[in-house]
């Protein structure tokens, strides 16, 4: 039987791969920052997931204004890493899981989440900065990987609660997936930013912290966030972090905190870090 063991959230911001791409990691700006991933990179390393289902958002790279699905499962066999104007990142490709993606759209649909499924497509920032942040420089990612978007750039994105209710539809699909698989569930995004507009550059650190401090233990206050408060309170990207409530979803309610990250900047962005583990199963 697979099963859902850990969960992993995680900021995505561009810049932090073009450091790791470009070399500058140990740079005076950047080193507090990756510092900070390599207990990360050793937990994941050590707990060795058979698959990942990555949850992030698409900016404009696979799926243009012209398409926007609100929940999309990547399905194929391997996602290339998108031209987002300066040529695809030069980090390997992504290998899907198509029997563990094709349950998923099954049992997800039938359960009433209306998933577009998606046989091609590129995979951008969203995508591959979380691999990189949690993996770090490899030839090839460590196991399969599953995209699934959610679209958060053009309103209306799905509410909190919804993304906290596919997470749990997500940990009960895995549970009748009949291979023997370890998962990692990801959600990416966030923290406080905001990009455009008078109010570009905006970090509400004590609004992050706050997320921070309640996802364990009081998802409920987050999920009944409305979006405007994300808006308002963490920027107009901020709403991004209602993907993290899709990892929360998919794991246990009594789940540990194993570890947690914040450092600010990276370019315009707040960013976090968390870990959380499903307690083993004592029968
Ligand atoms: C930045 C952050 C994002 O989440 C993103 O998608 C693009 C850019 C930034 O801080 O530069
Ligand atoms: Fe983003």
């Amino acid at each position: 039987m697979a099963r859902v063991v850990a969960g992993l959230a995680t900021s995505h911001v561009p810049a932090i791969g073009a450091a790791m791409d470009l070399g500058k990691t140990k740079e005076s700006y950047w080193k507090p920052l990756f510092d900070g991933y390599e207990p990360a990179r050793k937990w994941l390393a050590d707990l060795n997931p058979d698959v990942i289902i990555m949850v992030y958002n698409d900016h404009g790279s696979a799926f243009s204004l012209e398409v926007i699905p609100t929940f999309a499962i990547g399905v194929a066999e391997k996602f290339l890493p998108a031209d987002e104007g300066w040529g695809p990142r030069p980090v390997p490709a992504v290998h899907g899981h198509p029997g563990l993606a094709w349950h998923l759209a099954e049992s997800l649909i039938l359960n009433e989440f209306d998933m577009t499924i998606v046989n091609e497509m590129t995979v951008d920032h969203g995508l591959t900065v979380p691999l990189s942040i949690a993996c770090g420089e490899q030839k090839n990612w460590p196991c399969p990987v599953i995209p699934l978007s959610v679209n958060v750039v053009q309103y209306p994105p799905p509410t909190g609660k919804r993304c906290f209710d596919l997470g749990r539809a997500i940990r009960k699909s895995v549970k009748t997936y009949d291979k023997d698989l370890k998962v990692v569930v990801f959600g990416t995004g966030g923290m406080s930013h905001q990009l455009h507009g008078e109010r570009a550059g905006l970090i509400n650190s004590e609004f992050d912290k706050n997320f921070l401090a309640d996802l364990t233990r009081n998802p409920q206050r987050l999920i009944e966030l409305p979006h405007i408060e994300y808006v308002r309170e963490a920027g107009a990207e901020g709403i991004e972090m209602v993907m993290w409530l899709v990892m929360r979803g998919a794991l246990d309610e009594n789940a540990v905190e194993i570890y947690q990250h914040y450092h600010v900047p990276a370019s315009n962005t707040a960013t976090g870090l968390m870990i959380l583990e499903n307690q083993p199963l004592t029968v």
